[in-house]
């Protein structure tokens, strides 16, 4: 494809996209995301390289999300303190909402949900299961591995669902964007909240085992 064919095609599904979302106020009505699919599908063959990237993107943190409704049970049941147990159980309820999301967006692009393999979680969760292994049960030291286990995770979505909001913006996916950043804002919350757990109460107790 020539420069110039890139460009007009671009610039023609950024077209096709305002139009979409001048057409919603809102990701959750049945009658309009239908519409806006349609319009969006009908642009497909036209989708520039970065709308493609970002579908590509959309699909790798589909797969994540989904890998973390699987570690998530397992983080929680391996926690010492009930805090830090309600606090991943809590997030395990908003990460199965994340899915809920993903599958909006894909259905405003005019695609079907579809995972892809996200090697960054997979590596991320992977190290989450060698810190239960190589912690003793019951024990402070246990709880302070998990939270650090938890900021890797939420720091990579963090670090993805922000930069995905912005080339929505950039392609025009407003309604996109506002989905993405309204899980942005429970990621960076759940953090903080790991973040509290650690400075209030695990990591003194767990320096005095
Ligand atoms: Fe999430
Ligand atoms: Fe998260």
């Amino acid at each position: 494809m020539s420069k110039t064919d890139h460009k007009s095609k671009s610039n023609g599904a950024v077209k096709n996209n305002n139009a979409a979302s001048s057409k919603s106020n809102t990701a959750t009505g049945r009658s309009k995301k239908t519409a806006i699919s349609k319009a969006a599908a009908g642009s497909k063959a036209g989708d520039s390289r970065l709308q493609e990237f970002f579908h590509d993107e959309i699909k790798d943190i589909y797969w994540a999300e989904k890998k973390l409704i699987q570690t998530l049970p397992k983080m929680a049941k391996a926690a010492t303190s009930e805090e830090l147990r309600t606090a991943f159980n809590e997030h395990l309820n908003q990460t199965k909402e994340h899915v809920t999301r993903l599958e909006q967006v894909f259905e405003l692009l005019g695609h079907k949900p579809q995972a892809k393999k996200c090697d960054a979680m997979e590596g991320i969760t992977e190290e989450g299961a060698s810190i239960i292994e190589e912690t003793e049960q019951g024990t402070h030291t246990r709880d302070a591995a998990l939270i650090l286990a938890g900021h890797k995770a939420e720091h990579y979505e963090i670090a993805t669902y922000g930069g995905l909001a912005q080339i929505a913006h950039t392609l025009g996916h407003q309604d996109i964007a506002k989905i993405l950043e309204t899980t942005l804002q429970e990621e960076i919350v759940t953090d903080e909240t790991l973040t509290q757990l650690a400075e209030s109460t695990v990591n003194e107790e767990a320096s005095g085992e």
